[in-house]
């Protein structure tokens, strides 16, 4: 049986073609309890067989380990993908709780490095700057990037968890191709400024997250009592005790959506993204993260489900309700920089 394939949308001005979601690996290495690798490769064949070409790493995640998990897969269809991998958050594999963020150029061209090597390329199709120092200029970050270009080494530049004016100052050092932010139905905050700058430039949205951590697919309630120890989830705000509670109401009317779409959760979720993306008048591709082929299928096929306007409007209330923060220390995201 052939897959039907997922449309494709250009990420920014001159960026690369990819089909219109992609897939984040994060989860087949680290953060959301463990992981069959059989399983996650057989997802990653499924994916792209149902056109999806945008596969989501970053050097951080599993210490490395993602990157060196995705190299097969990478060789054997170098031609057939974009790669997109992401440098800039620090992390102390003898404390790999704590972060801290550089953006300096000498780290830059090292990360590039060791990521060119972990990965088995020579050239990453979408580089990011995880996170942003507000210490380091931008001619000097995304100033060491467009180095990257000019020799070979990337393709194609993005940001992550940046505003709107952030943005457009990093733009017009080198045209950035996409932003890699937080974006779902219980994470509003790009929508404070970045949606309209990015839709202004012609940059495109790569939606993290998009089924909020899997709290939006219904699949647990309280990560304390429904995940495993060591799953990153368990230290959520919004995931554990009451906060939970008050989050999962939120849910009834994406559950009366997806009734009358007969569809998941999960794919009413995606399809607000798509809504909301039309609203603003961008291009987006959400990334939602899974290990399994047959929720890969479940959530490209949520391309095909389109929301009404009721529908979209039941819809918006959700994220001013939700309670809790998007991470415990939330020092390191755009929010606390609007
Ligand atoms: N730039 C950044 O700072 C940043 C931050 C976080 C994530 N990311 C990227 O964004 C990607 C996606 O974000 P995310 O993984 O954090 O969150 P997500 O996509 O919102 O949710 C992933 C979770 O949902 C579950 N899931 C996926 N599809 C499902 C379905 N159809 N039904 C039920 N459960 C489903 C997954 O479990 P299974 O794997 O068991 O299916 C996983 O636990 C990551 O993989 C990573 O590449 C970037």
């Amino acid at each position: 049986m052939t897959t039907e394939k997922i449309p494709t949308v250009t990420l920014g001005g001159n960026g690369p073609r990819v089909g219109l979601q992609g897939l984040g690996c994060m989860g087949m290495s680290e953060f959301y309890g463990p992981t069959d690798e059989a399983a996650a490769r057989a997802a990653l064949d499924v994916a792209l067989e149902a056109g999806v070409t945008l596969f989501d790493t970053a050097d951080i995640y599993g210490l490395g380990a993602n990157e060196r998990f995705l190299a097969p897969f990478v060789r054997a269809h170098r031609d057939e993908i974009t790669l997109a991998t992401k440098f800039a958050i620090v992390r102390d594999p003898a404390d790999p709780q704590t972060r801290g963020v550089r953006n300096d150029r000498a780290y830059v061209r090292q990360a590039v490095e060791e990521s060119l090597r972990r990965l088995g390329v020579d050239v990453i199709d979408l580089y990011y700057m995880h996170r942003r120092d507000p210490k380091v200029p931008f001619e000097e970050s995304v100033g060491a990037m467009a180095e990257l270009v000019a020799e070979g080494k990337v393709k194609h530049l993005g940001l992550s968890e940046v505003t709107g004016a952030e943005l457009r100052e990093a733009h017009a050092v080198h045209p950035i191709a996409a932003v890699q932010s937080e974006w779902s139905l219980f994470s509003r905050d790009v929508e404070v400024s970045l949606t309209g700058a990015a839709a202004e430039l012609g940059v495109a949205l790569v939606p993290y997250s998009p089924l909020g951590r899997g709290f939006l697919t219904g699949a647990f309630t309280d990560a304390t009592a429904d995940l495993g120890d060591g799953d990153f989830r368990r230290g959520q705000p919004r995931f554990t005790g009451e906060n939970a509670r008050r989050n999962a109401e939120l849910l009834e009317p994406v559950r009366a959506a997806a009734a009358a779409h007969g569809a998941t959760l999960g794919q009413i979720a995606l399809a607000w993204v798509h809504g909301r993306a039309a609203a603003h008048g961008l291009t987006v591709v959400p990334i939602p993260g899974t290990r399994k082929a047959e929720r890969v299928l479940e959530n490209t096929a949520a391309t095909r489900v389109t929301l009404t306007e009721e529908e979209l409007a039941a819809l918006e209330p959700i994220a001013a309700q939700v309670a809790g923060d998007r991470y415990p220390d939330m020092s390191l995201t755009s929010t606390v920089r609007e």
